[in-house]
């Protein structure tokens, strides 16, 4: 039974909660494992929609579990790095659209795991900072590909570079985050966001993932024809067939996936 990840699924919305709140959920090798396993999970599911969340008053994730480093880097520490960002990676790479709901510390890994997801909603209490280059590396798990992409390279040197903790109100200038909402809301926002998307066509949201996932890898006319083509494989659906129906019957549409 999972000890430091808890996985509900309710109504169609998955939710993973990291789930170590008196060490600030910080990322152990344990919590690591049964992510991935949840993660594995959400996959093989139905469902239209995860969020990312932290059990506790005080942290989303307050970044890897620095009682677990070791100084002398072997083949398990190796591995163990490859493993975090396999996870990320495993994250981002979901058919269906993933909001991390962050509050309190969110640092380091903390910040990582946030990263691949879709959408980032924080609370107004949300702290983030990237504190590894005082902790003689520097950030891994991904962070420095994402967060360049996701906030602008200078930006993101600032913020891998200096360590500096920044606020919710910063996270929205900077782009980090997508909202900010008072702490007691976040979780019912973060919902509110996931039945939002999953009333809508489950494979228009897919296909429009993949196109932005893929665009992003490619010369802008390659990305285009990427799009064009997947715009017209989705005319062939039977949702949108049935939206064309529902509009002229003046109802909401029923949509199934196909
Ligand atoms: N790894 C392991 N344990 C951690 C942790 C981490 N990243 N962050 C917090 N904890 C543990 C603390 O050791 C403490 O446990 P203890 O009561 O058994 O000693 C508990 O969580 C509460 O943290 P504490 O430091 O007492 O709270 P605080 O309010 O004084 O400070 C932080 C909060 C987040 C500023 C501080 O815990 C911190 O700097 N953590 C490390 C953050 C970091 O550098 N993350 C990047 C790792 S790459």
């Amino acid at each position: 039974m999972a000890e430091c990840v808890e996985l509900i699924y309710d109504g169609g919305i998955a939710e993973i909660w990291l789930n170590r709140p008196k060490v600030l959920n910080a990322l152990s090798r344990q919590l690591m494992d049964e992510l991935n396993e949840a993660v594995a999970d959400v996959t093989r599911s139905n469902a239209r929609a995860l969020i990312l969340a932290g059990c506790g008053e005080r942290a989303f994730c307050a970044g890897a579990d620095i009682k677990e480093f070791r100084p002398i880097a072997t083949t398990v520490d190796a591995r163990a790095h490859h493993y975090r960002r396999d996870v990320c990676s495993a994250i981002q790479s979901l058919s269906m659209p993933t909001i991390a709901a962050v509050h309190g510390y969110t640092f380091g890994g903390g910040m990582a795991l946030a990263l691949p997801c879709d959408m980032r909603i924080a609370s107004d209490d949300a702290l983030f900072a990237l504190p590894e280059t005082a902790l003689g590396t520097f950030p891994g798990m991904g962070v420095t590909v994402r967060l360049p992409q996701l906030i602008g390279r200078s930006e993101a040197m600032r913020l891998i570079f200096t360590g500096e903790r920044i606020d919710a109100a910063e996270a929205l200038r900077m782009g980090l985050v997508t909202s900010v909402v008072p702490r007691q809301a976040l979780i019912d926002e973060a919902r509110r966001w996931a039945l939002r998307i999953s009333e809508n066509a489950p494979l228009g949201i897919a296909y429009a993932r993949e196109s932005i996932a893929r665009g992003e890898r490619m010369p802008l006319a390659e990305a285009l024809k990427v799009e064009t083509d997947l715009n017209m494989f989705m005319d062939t659906t039977d949702d949108y067939a049935e939206a064309a129906r529902a509009f002229v019957e003046k109802r909401k549409p029923r949509f199934m996936g196909a």
